[in-house]
């Protein structure tokens, strides 16, 4: 496995690969098995396997968890070379941002709900980057996690949108044993914290099951939230159900919907969510 840090260095291997099909799987690193599914998924599937570790300014707002934010490369590069990665791309903010063009990527609409009511500007940042290293490793495929399913649903409809030559490859929620969905932010729980945050997947099985039940999305809304309530000392940002990936109302139009949730905890906020594909009910 290589790694390199330099745009320069990065656009050279690519170039000598051109012929290949390359996985791309974006990420900010201390990686879990949530990310070996994804780097696991994309060796199976193509040629040449590039993961970036980078932690992204562009999408952390001024009273984020930037600086705090989980890193660790040794371990990260390990993890990688087990999974079969070819090259990662490990650039520093200074590589990535060298100048400020002023030109600004922005979501609108679909950033308004959920997530990025409380984190404004946080999927603009997604996107900045996204796009940036869509250009620079050119690949076939690229691999999201559903855990993150706004960002998920955001990255699909802009490839879609603006017609970006690469597939966007959906790979399902990697979850604890007892259910708590992998993520990098889950060290920051403290003991207690972390045998409450089963029940933040406990809530929307619960709140899925009656929506299947009744069809009343509120009755399903209050079921989530009142587990929520009963079992964890989190305090709900949001537990919302919308349609996907448009994260519109709930219409009977819907293919799928979204059963999502955000709690913040003392040093955290996770998010976990479902996907209902309303033909199978
Ligand atoms: O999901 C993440 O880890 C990040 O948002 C991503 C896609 C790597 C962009 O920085």
């Amino acid at each position: 496995m290589q790694t390199v840090q330099t745009i320069d260095e990065l656009k050279q291997i690519i170039e000598a690969n051109k012929n290949k099909t390359i996985g791309l799987v974006p990420t900010m690193g201390y990686l879990h098995e949530g990310h070996q599914a994804l780097l696991n998924r994309a060796r199976k599937e193509n040629d040449f396997v590039v993961a970036s570790i980078f932690v992204n300014p562009a999408q952390f707002g001024p009273n984020e968890d930037l600086d705090r934010y989980p890193r660790d490369i040794e371990r990260d590069l390990k993890i990688a070379t087990e999974a079969g990665v070819d090259l990662i791309f490990n650039p520093t903010p200074e590589e990535m941002y060298p100048f400020e063009s002023g030109i600004t990527i922005q979501v609108g609409e679909l950033s308004t709900k959920l997530c990025g009511e409380s984190r404004p500007g946080h999927f603009d940042g997604v996107l900045k980057v996204i796009t940036k290293l869509f250009n620079l490793v050119q690949p076939t495929k690229v691999y999201f996690g559903q855990k993150d399913a706004q960002q998920l649903a955001i990255v699909e409809t802009f490839v879609h949108a603006y017609n970006f030559p690469v597939q966007v490859v959906r790979v399902q929620t990697v979850r604890e044993a007892d259910g708590l969905a992998k993520s990098s932010r889950n060290v920051f729980l403290s003991e207690v914290e972390r045998a409450e945050a089963i029940h933040i997947y406990k809530a929307l099985t619960l709140a899925t099951e009656n929506w299947k039940q009744t069809k009343n999305v509120d009755e399903a809304i209050a079921v989530g939230k009142a587990h929520i309530e009963e079992h964890t000392s989190g305090k709900i940002d949001y537990f919302e159900v919308v349609t996907y990936p448009l994260l519109q109302q709930v219409s009977e139009h819907a293919d799928q919907l979204l059963f999502a949730t955000a709690v913040f905890y003392e040093k955290a906020r996770l998010i976990d969510n479902i996907l209902v594909d309303i033909k199978e009910v």
